[in-house]
């Protein structure tokens, strides 16, 4: 299909919109009427026709409105994209299986022309036409990940593997819930996750760790996280709390549903080719409370999982002040029957 991107804003007025057809296939994130951690991930083969899951790194309405606001992050803070000197290869990887997806699955959006090293990437949203040579970072603009993922929606961690261990050696991290790219370069997969309440006691990072390290090349994996905004903001990062900390006080019952999102996150595991390092992309899915409410079956079950959601998780997601106003909001929604299993 022909996408119609947005002309939207993520910051200031914040036109950010989500026609009918975003709102369809929001990736609501709760299969059951509870929450709670688990190493949910499965295998990442394309899904529903249309689903955010169909193709390998999806593009939607609001593309050429992300890569804006990207830009405006970086002009303003670069060190949100950084790359330690070992990484520059797994940036190659990354740039190959993005060009190569994207032109694949989007070939009236994107063409990669390969003619051995010499290449030649089109990207008609954004208006690219570009003639480079693959491995020679002196015929691109900027290092090979940050080219490719100035392109790309979604952060992006790259992960160098060693020692047992996935170490955050490279990244691309504008659009973040609450996490600095700066902060956890060169840690390891328990020390970034740290701050995470009661799953280090379940178990579940070991787990998932074990898992992580046995990912092959062409068969990713994916799962889904989620988190409360007040605002469609894309940015909220520790460097930037001062601007949007402050605006999780202006939600009153009158505004709630403009303005309080629900923001999930598709994470994607991918291995790459040369050098071996496993490439963590993070889509973040932004819809309103009002827009959430048009699906009779979302509104019960949100008023569900936002009540019954242990404190330590409330608290660690950010929204324990504002969730008496967020459930007086939801109760409305919910009309007692009992939910079906799955989404
Ligand atoms: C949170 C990175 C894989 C589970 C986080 C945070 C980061 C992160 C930076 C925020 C921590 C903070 O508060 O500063 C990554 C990277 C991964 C990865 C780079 C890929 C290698 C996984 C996997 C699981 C997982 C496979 C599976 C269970 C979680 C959970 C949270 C979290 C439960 C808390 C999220 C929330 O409540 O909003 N992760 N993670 N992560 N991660 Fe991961």
């Amino acid at each position: 299909m022909t996408i119609q991107f947005n002309d939207e804003t993520f910051r200031d007025d914040y036109s950010f919109h989500n026609s009918e057809w975003a709102i369809k296939r929001f990736p609501f994130p709760f299969h059951e009427d509870s929450y709670m951690y688990s190493v949910n991930m499965e295998q990442h083969r394309g899904g529903p026709d249309g689903s955010v899951f169909e193709k390998r790194f999806d593009v939607d309405e609001h593309y050429v409105s992300e890569m804006k606001d990207r830009a405006l992050v970086l002009a303003d803070d670069p060190l949100r994209c950084q790359s330690l000197p070992h990484m520059t290869l797994a940036g190659w990887d990354l740039l190959e299986l993005i060009m190569v997806s994207k032109s694949e699955d989007y070939p009236d959006l994107f063409e990669l022309h390969r003619d051995g090293n010499a290449w030649r990437w089109i990207n008609k949203p954004l208006g690219i036409d570009h003639s480079f040579t693959f491995l020679d970072e002196a015929t691109l603009p900027y290092g090979p990940m940050e080219y490719i993922t100035r392109q790309a929606q979604g952060d992006f961690a790259v992960l160098d593997q060693r020692d047992d261990n996935l170490w955050m050696d490279a990244g691309m991290v504008t659009t973040q819930a609450d996490w600095s790219l700066d902060f956890d370069i060169g840690m390891n997969f328990f020390e970034w996750h740290a701050p995470v309440p009661l799953a280090h006691e379940k178990g579940i990072f070991v787990r998932a760790l074990k898992f992580l390290l046995n990912i092959q090349q062409g068969s990713p994996a994916r799962r889904l996280n989620w988190t409360m905004t007040v605002n469609p903001l894309l940015d909220t990062s520790p460097e930037n709390y001062h601007k949007w900390g402050i605006q999780k006080t202006t939600l009153t019952p009158e505004n709630i549903g403009a303005k309080q999102h629900l923001r999930v996150e598709l994470q994607t595991f991918f291995r790459l080719p040369r050098s071996n390092a496993l490439v963590f992309p993070i889509r973040c899915y932004l819809c309103s409370f009002q827009d959430l409410m048009t699906v009779p079956k979302w509104g019960r079950r949100l008023h569900r999982v936002i009540r019954d959601l242990p404190d330590e998780l409330a608290t660690y997601k950010g929204f324990i002040d504002n969730r008496p106003l967020m459930l007086d909001y939801l109760s409305k929604f919910d009309d007692g029957l009992p939910t079906s299993p799955g989404i």
